[in-house]
This record gives C-alpha cells, structure tokens and sequence, in this order.
C-alpha cells in the first residue's frame, strides 16, 4: 500500500535517510524502531510531506505522492499524530477533535457521522466532549490527538512516539487504542522507542540505524533477530534488555 524506494532525505548539508526503502501492507501495523537520530521521524516527515525526499519515491497504491504538498497527501488519507503539544488546551474535546475533519468541514452531515464514528472507537471523546483539552491527562490527551485524526478516516495513520511520557496506565490504554484500529483495519505506520511495546502491537517491524534500513519482517522475527542486542548495546532502552532476555 505505502512503498518508499531508495529514499534520500536531509535538513541541510548532509542527508539524514541514506537510501531508504520500506512497505507497509494494507491493514497491517509497522513499527519502526532503532536509536536516537537513526532517521525514524524523518521517515513520517518525507512521508507526510513535511520534508521533500532529495532523490528515491514514495507511493501510495502505486501513486507517486513525494512531490506532493502536505495538505494533498492529507486529502490523500494519509495523516499523522504529531509528537506533543498538538491539541488546543482553552478548547473542548470536541472542538479539538472536529479541526480534524477540516477537510470535510463543509459537509455537516458527514462531519457528524465521522465525530460519531470516532466516539464509538473512542469513548472518552464523548465522556469528555465538553472538558477543556487543557484538563486532560496526558494519555488522555494522546487518545485525542489520535481521534483527531481519525476524523478523515484515513488509508495511513502515522504516529510518532505514540508512548512517549506516558504512565503505565495511560500506555495501556493507547496500545489498546492502537489494537483495536488494527482490528478495525486502519494501516498503521508507527514509530516507538519503546521497542518491546512497539514490536509487540506491531504486524511488521523495520530496524534503522544510522538514516538506514537494517532490519526488516515480521515483528516478531525482527524482535528475535540477534543483530537487535549488537545494535542496542551500549545506551540501551531497558524494554530491549527485557526483550533479550526474554
Ligand atoms: N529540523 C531538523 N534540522 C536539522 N537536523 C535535524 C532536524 N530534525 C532532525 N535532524 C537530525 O536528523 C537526524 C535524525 O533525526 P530524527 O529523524 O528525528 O531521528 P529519530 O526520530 O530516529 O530519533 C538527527 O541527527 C537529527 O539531529
Ligand atoms: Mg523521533
């Protein structure tokens, strides 16, 4: 469904992504993991048009979409979670939910159905619709952010550190979030530091190192794999020790 071919990509002199090549099949959830700085959210940035790839392709079902703006590969159904501070805390649940349909803004009636939608995945948009964003805590403002999105229904969501700062609890229920829209056959494009969590929700996981691909299969041949201790030695996460060591 989503291919990027030999993708280079950089800020300014250098290039970050140095050859870069990956699929993610419809329906199926891939984590990208690896080390700090190893390129992974320069993968979602090319992707969702925030960062022009220098030379290689990206496409959708066969569709080119690297020379594409970002808003065209968003109308495209392509959307992402952006990192943090992403939702407007003076504005209610609902509001903060509803800016993601603003594509479809002019259609009320679908707008609604699609806010409806959400809700039924999403319970706590309902149960929180009139709070202030601001009064959140931060799993449940991760669970927004996600809801957000949802709004346009998209072919490809992309989420960046889905589980960055939160506590167990919260963790838990983002990852049944993220379960539950495999279920519901959202294809998922993710990118976890916590690599235990990420392989474990992942169909497919795809190891970067350096701007480069080193490790791509099936989530659990990737967590098996041995290169996944070499590459972690040194400052590495305790969810991979964890792993390890079974
Ligand atoms: N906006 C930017 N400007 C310049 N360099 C950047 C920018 N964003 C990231 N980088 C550099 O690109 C490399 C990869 O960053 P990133 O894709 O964020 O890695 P990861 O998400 O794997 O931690 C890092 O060396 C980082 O310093
Ligand atoms: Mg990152």
């Amino acid at each position: 469904m989503l291919t990027l071919e030999d993708v280079t990509a950089g800020y300014g002199g250098g290039n970050v992504l140095q050859g870069v090549s990956l699929t993610c099949g419809e329906g199926t959830v891939t984590c990208i993991v690896g080390p700090n700085g190893a390129g992974k959210s320069t993968v979602l940035r090319v992707i969702s048009g925030l960062l022009r790839c220098r030379t290689g392709s990206v496409a959708l079902a066969g569709s080119r979409l690297d020379q594409l703006d970002p808003a065209r590969i968003l109308a495209l159904g392509i959307t992402q979670v952006p990192q943090s501070q992403a939702l407007f805390p003076g504005m209610s649940v609902r509001e903060n939910v509803l800016l993601g349909g603003y594509l479809i803004r002019r259609d009320r009636r679908l707008l609604a159905a699609r806010f409806d939608a959400v809700v039924a995945r999403i319970p706590l948009v309902g149960e929180r619709a009139r709070d202030q964003a601001g009064n959140l805590s931060g799993g449940q403002r991760r669970m927004v952010e996600i809801a957000r999105c949802l709004m346009l229904s998209p072919k490809l969501l992309l989420l960046d550190e889905p589980s960055l700062g939160l506590d167990p609890r919260s963790l838990a229920g983002v990852a049944g979030l993220i379960r539950s829209l495999h279920e519901g056959g959202t294809t998922v494009l993710m990118v976890e530091q916590n690599v235990r969590l990420g392989l474990g929700l992942a169909t497919h996981g795809v190891v970067m190192e350096g701007g480069k691909v080193r490790l791509t299969g099936t989530a659990a041949a990737v967590r098996d794999n041995p290169e996944m201790a070499s590459l972690y030695l040194g400052g590495t996460p305790a969810s991979v020790k964890e792993t390890q060591h079974g």
